[in-house]
């Protein structure tokens, strides 16, 4: 079975504010199966499942790469993707909800049109962008990651979506840019969760100028080929598929660039859990959990963690001659 009845809450060990939920659980409220735990969450706080992320095709680029090069290049894995109902319906996205499950009940009614991203800071042409404005400086792609959360849990996601890479080209970062800082929509009507001061708001994420320009590193404005649903961070959000998934902050609405490192959400709310490069790697623990292993959702089995998320060939030559052991 490839559904949402497989994922585990019990197997992924959510950031800090889970632990009450955890401790409820452990506290024999529930034994047995891994299995059995998500079912009765589930028949606790019965959610409706969302099977689609809806009919807004996103216009994607055909390919015209062999599928050997797409491998070698990392745009795509030759691994199963985790099912739609399972990327539409487990979901960490706290400006609506820190329960997983109800993300997608919760930000279901969020309205994205007019969206406009800002790009400014250091750069020769600051200017906002919609996001059809952003499709036609660059086609779609599709690119099937794999997403690997810091909470040991990992999918693999076909997002559509444009380099990062090529907005940079268009606004011309000038010599002293040397960061990203991303922003998102700050709007506690819309986005009920930011009542709560569970993260200090707007969240925040960076990467390094040369980070941003690799390849890889993708703004996803769809997933299985239709427009990103509010859950998964619609209108746009950032996917840098070697790194923990809090570094792809979503709905974003300004990127600038900076001289110095900026601030993160996460590692503002705990600078020991939580870095500013995060990639993904199996060999520095979290302080609380192993990053050794991880579950993919929609698998019985652990997985063992790959470093960099099973992208070294590409972007280790970013980190040469870094300790990558104080990386987390
Ligand atoms: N971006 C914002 N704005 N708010 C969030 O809470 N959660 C992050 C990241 N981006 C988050 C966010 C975390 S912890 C993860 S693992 C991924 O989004 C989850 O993405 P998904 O729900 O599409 O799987």
């Amino acid at each position: 079975m490839n559904d949402i009845h497989e994922i585990a809450d019990s197997e992924i060990t959510p950031p800090a504010f889970y632990d009450n939920r955890r401790n409820f659980l452990r506290a024999g409220v529930v034994a047995g199966s891994v299995i059995a735990t998500g079912s009765l969450y589930r028949w606790l706080n019965p959610v409706r499942l969302v099977g689609s992320a809806g009919t807004h095709v996103v216009p994607i680029q055909p390919s015209d790469e062999s599928a050997e090069e797409l491998l070698a290049k990392g745009w795509r894995v030759d691994e199963t993707m985790t099912a739609e109902t399972s990327i539409l319906n487990y979901n960490n996205f706290y400006e609506f909800t820190t329960q997983k499950e109800a993300v997608a009940a919760a930000a279901a009614n969020f309205k994205t049109d007019g969206w406009q991203l800002v790009v400014d800071g250091l750069v020769n042409k600051p200017r906002s962008f919609s996001i059809d404005d952003l499709h036609s400086i660059s086609r779609p792609q599709e690119r099937v990651y794999r997403m690997r959360c810091v909470e040991a849990w990992s999918m693999v996601i076909p997002w559509a979506g444009i380099p990062l890479a090529h907005l940079l080209e268009a606004v011309e970062p000038m010599p002293q840019a040397k960061f990203l800082a991303f922003e998102t929509l700050f709007d506690p009507v819309r986005m009920p969760g930011q009542k709560a001061r569970v993260l200090e708001w707007p969240y925040i994420e960076g990467l390094r100028l040369d980070e941003a320009m690799h390849p890889l590193a993708l703004l996803a404005t769809g997933l299985y080929s239709k427009m990103l649903p509010p859950q998964d961070g619609a209108p746009l959000r950032l996917v840098v598929p070697w790194k923990y998934g809090f570094k792809g902050i979503k709905s974003i609405v300004r990127i600038s660039l900076v001289a110095e490192q900026p601030k993160t959400s996460w590692n503002r709310f705990a600078p020991d859990e939580y870095g500013f490069l995060a990639n993904v790697n199996p060999t520095v623990d979290h302080p609380r959990w192993s990053q050794a292993t991880e579950q993919r959702i929609g698998e019985s089995g652990r997985r063992e963690t790959l470093m960099f998320n099973g992208y070294e060939q590409q972007v280790a030559g970013l980190y040469s001659g870094l300790d990558l052991r104080h990386d987390f």
